[in-house]
């Protein structure tokens, strides 16, 4: 898998982008917006997992984590700073958040973020990230490591404005699309994927 972007965005059009789609929708989403060298590092990392250390994930906080599969089927690998990947990707994911910090006073404190596997088949039906006044999580940010995704494929992220839309806005997996949103504001799922389909789902925490 690798990952050559396209429309190169400058780090600091990048960031201009998310702020001001944050401040005048409350999501961004941005095709090719992951840097190309973190990308590969990523994808690199990736291939090195193997799938027997993806875990089932669950639905939930705490002791009322739930394994239930009937909501999500994706399995999960949570990222740290133990390999040159993890490191690059949680000092960008902390750039973004200085930025966000300086520029909007989010007043994001902490950041944690997994990659995902969805096999053949699985989905995660439609959720919020967090729930109003009962979790830290304020800002969720997903992005993708699957080369050439098509429609036939499957496995689109759908993001609702609001607990009444039906229709949504369907996102392709692609490698290195990168998609920014409140997780309180934004209902969203991820259809049965067609074939493997590979993310990285990460939320930036107030410290509350
Ligand atoms: C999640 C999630 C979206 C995606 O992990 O909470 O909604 O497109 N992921 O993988
Ligand atoms: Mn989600």
């Amino acid at each position: 898998m690798t990952y050559k972007q396209i429309n190169t965005l400058s780090n600091e059009q990048l960031l201009a982008r998310i702020a001001k789609d944050l401040t005048a929708h409350g999501h961004c989403i941005i095709p090719a917006g992951l840097p190309e060298k973190l990308g590969n590092s990523l994808a690199e990392q990736l291939s090195c997992i193997n799938d027997v250390d993806f875990h089932r994930a669950g639905v939930g906080r705490n002791s009322d984590l739930k394994r239930n599969t009937s909501i999500r089927k994706d399995e999960i690998f949570w990222i740290n700073n133990e390999t040159n990947a993890g490191r690059e990707w949680l000092r960008w994911a902390e750039e973004i958040q200085l930025f966000l910090n300086r520029e909007l006073y989010l007043g994001l404190f902490s950041f944690e973020s997994h990659f995902s596997h969805y096999a053949v088949g699985d989905y995660y039906k439609r959720h919020l990230d967090a729930f109003k006044g009962s979790s830290n999580r304020v800002l969720s940010l997903v992005t993708y490591l699957n080369d050439s995704w098509k429609k036939e494929d499957g496995g689109e992220l759908v993001l609702y404005k609001n607990d009444r839309d039906e229709n949504g806005i369907k996102v392709l997996p692609e490698f290195g699309t990168l998609v920014i949103f409140l997780s309180e504001e934004f209902p969203h799922e991820v259809l049965p994927a067609l074939r493997d389909r590979y993310a990285i789902a990460g939320w930036f925490h107030i410290n509350a």
